[in-house]
């Protein structure tokens, strides 16, 4: 299938996979899954989660591995094979919706989520393919920091492409937004953390161009042409203090959320057993 990520994969693969790893690791930490789970794995891009996965729950386990974008999924199969982990992981192109082979211990969305457009009939999907006890574990961006790289990005964006249209990451990330995102689900959050790890760039111009060409803002860039996207570039250099050549290291939160049904026990990390809240009750 032809999308942005196709052609993104390889500088994906080189420039946000190692800035990323660390997130993951935390997000299938806190999932706290046991040898011989079942785990569906959607938006997997790469795959570096799959793999964590794939550890976690052993060889009795079973992984499914799925994304839209065939380019990706090529990049996570070969990692798979490379990792001895064909014995427990399937890979295939599918939508974020589609949960074939359910039901699940666990369904797993890592920096997927803001780019699904039916998000909520996706995670109504998921809601249903969860098998009893079973957890939804999400790993989101933000809520940004004021100083936070990638919302200024995005704050040049909208000053100067105001009719571009943006998630609000500020506020889909927040706590109440995503409870009520997960409530028309019937899911509950049972547990909600925000990570930060050091992310590191040569210059302002290698991270606005590892933005264009490795990463969401590849389809940004092809729709607004190079002019604007240079304005764009321009900009933000300026925000930034205007050396378009300084180091730039910052540390961007991210959010893990666990979500499961109301009312069942569900093991975490930390907690071998607790009990889901009601939506009231978060
Ligand atoms: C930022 S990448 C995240 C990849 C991987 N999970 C990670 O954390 O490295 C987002 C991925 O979502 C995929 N994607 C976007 N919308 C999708 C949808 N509706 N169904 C399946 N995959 C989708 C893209 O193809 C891309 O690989």
């Amino acid at each position: 299938m032809g999308t942005p990520w196709n052609r993104a994969a390889d500088r994906y693969v080189s420039e946000w996979v190692p800035r990323f790893r660390p997130y993951h690791v935390d997000l299938i930490e806190q999932l706290a899954l046991d040898p011989g789970q079942r785990v569906l794995v959607t938006t997997c891009g790469p795959g570096t989660e799959v793999l964590s996965v794939a550890r976690a729950v052993g060889t009795t386990g079973h992984v499914r591995a799925t994304d839209m974008a065939s380019g990706m999924v090529d990049v996570c199969a070969a990692s798979i094979t490379e990792a001895g982990f064909t014995d427990r992981v399937t890979c295939a192109v599918a939508d974020a919706a589609d949960t074939s082979g359910g039901p699940w211990d666990a369904v797993v969305c890592a920096f997927g989520l803001w780019q699904i457009e039916n998000r909520d009939e996706t995670i109504a999907a998921w809601a249903k393919a969860l098998a009893p006890g079973g957890k939804l574990g999400i790993l989101i961006s933000g809520p940004p920091d004021a100083d936070d790289a990638f919302e200024s990005m995005n704050e040049v964006l909208r000053e100067l492409e105001p009719h571009y249209p943006r998630p609000k990451t500020r506020i889909l990330a927040a706590r109440d937004s995503l409870q009520a995102m997960l409530a028309s689900a019937e899911l509950s959050i049972v547990r909600l953390t925000v990570v930060r790890h050091t992310m590191s760039f040569r210059s302002l111009e290698a991270f606005v161009d590892a933005m264009k060409e490795g990463c969401t803002w590849r389809r940004i860039a092809d729709q607004l042409g190079e002019e604007r996207a240079h304005r764009v570039a321009l900009r933000f250099f300026e925000k930034m203090g205007g050396d378009p050549t300084q180091p730039l290291s910052f540390r961007p939160p991210s959010t893990i959320v666990i979500a499961a049904r109301p009312g069942e026990e569900v093991r975490l990390e930390g907690r071998p057993s607790v009990r889901v809240p009601r939506a009231t009750e978060v």
